[in-house]
């Protein structure tokens, strides 16, 4: 059984395979990394970093769902220059890529936190959080076409790094958000953040969070995830990561087939920090079992003409 070959791109971003961690699931990824081989992964996308430092939204945060989990986080994080200090010499020391996730509250502070990223080491890519439904005005930047270009286009030329643009599902159509990310220069086009949801103690007669609403992730959402994977694959020609309910190696493919090039586990990793490295182990044996030697053949293979595509 020869060894399949994984390795995909994101712009110039070259992962070893196409196993991502989903932001704001892994910390900001050293905190992983003396328990699970992060050299297994194709790459960490961090727990979005802000201007400044939040405290986040109070608790609880999380609630169990039937099928996933529901979270009010409210992007809790030590802000730019905390990131700068403490985290980044120890992302440096990751053996994969690290993927930076940033949100602004306004498009120049999306502008300046790309323009800070520029050139910093330890930083393969970025990824801008167009979709956070737990801050206010957190899901303006991906209901609005307009924006989403022009936010990508000033995102993509401050930072020079391969951009990511993460989605939101809670719009009236995701397809026309992505080609406008696409257009604005985006190297890839990631969805789908959470599901709008909420959660309710009625012995208490309210709603468990204290904002009322949550976003909803996991194993419940990937059906509807796949669909907007499928329908925007079939959209736009940059890549396309996959994100919602992915547990195993046949999530993955399941996701590829419908276009996505890499994808990203998410709430898998609350029941089990090692998931992504079990997934990328268990995709690489998978597709040896299947006789597939190059995960392009499977990419957008749900697709007429697709399976092969190098995008
Ligand atoms: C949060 O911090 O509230 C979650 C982040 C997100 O959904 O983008």
């Amino acid at each position: 059984m020869t060894s399949p070959s994984l390795s995909v791109r994101i712009g110039a971003l070259e992962l070893r395979n196409p196993v991502l961690t989903a932001s704001g699931t892994y910390g900001l990824g050293h905190e992983f990394a003396e328990i699970a081989d992060l050299g297994e992964i194709g790459g960490v996308v961090g727990k979005t970093v802000t201007m400044t430092e939040r405290i986040g939204n109070p608790p609880p945060r999380t609630f169990e769902t039937a099928g996933g989990m529901l979270n009010s986080i409210g992007l809790m994080n030590p802000g730019w220059d905390g990131f700068v200090a403490d985290v980044l010499p120890k992302v440096r020391a990751l053996p994969c890529p690290f993927i930076l996730n940033v949100a602004g509250k306004s498009e120049d502070e999306f502008v300046e936190l790309s323009r800070r990223s520029r050139g910093l080491r330890g930083v393969a890519a970025l990824e801008l959080n167009l979709s956070c439904p737990n801050v206010a005005g957190g899901l303006d930047f991906s209901k609005d076409t307009a924006a989403a270009r022009r936010i990508v286009a000033q995102c993509v030329a401050a930072s020079g790094l391969p951009l990511l643009a993460k989605l939101s599902p809670n719009v009236e159509d995701v397809v026309p958000i992505a080609v406008a990310c696409q257009e604005g220069g985006a190297s890839a086009v990631s969805l789908v953040n959470t599901y709008l949801g909420t959660a309710i103690d009625w012995r208490r007669r309210r709603t468990v969070f204290a904002r009322g609403i949550a976003g909803l992730s996991g194993p419940a959402i990937k059906p509807m995830a796949l669909l907007a994977v499928l329908r925007v694959a079939r959209a736009v020609d940059v890549p396309v990561v996959g994100i919602g309910g992915i547990a195993s190696a046949t999530d993955v493919l399941e996701y590829l087939v419908a276009g996505a090039t890499a994808v990203q586990v998410g709430t898998a990793c609350f029941l089990d920090p090692c998931a992504p490295v079990r997934i990328a182990q268990d995709l690489r044996a998978l597709l040896a079992r299947e006789g597939v030697a190059d995960v392009h053949e499977l990419i957008g293979a749900a697709h007429p003409g697709g399976g092969g595509a190098q995008k």
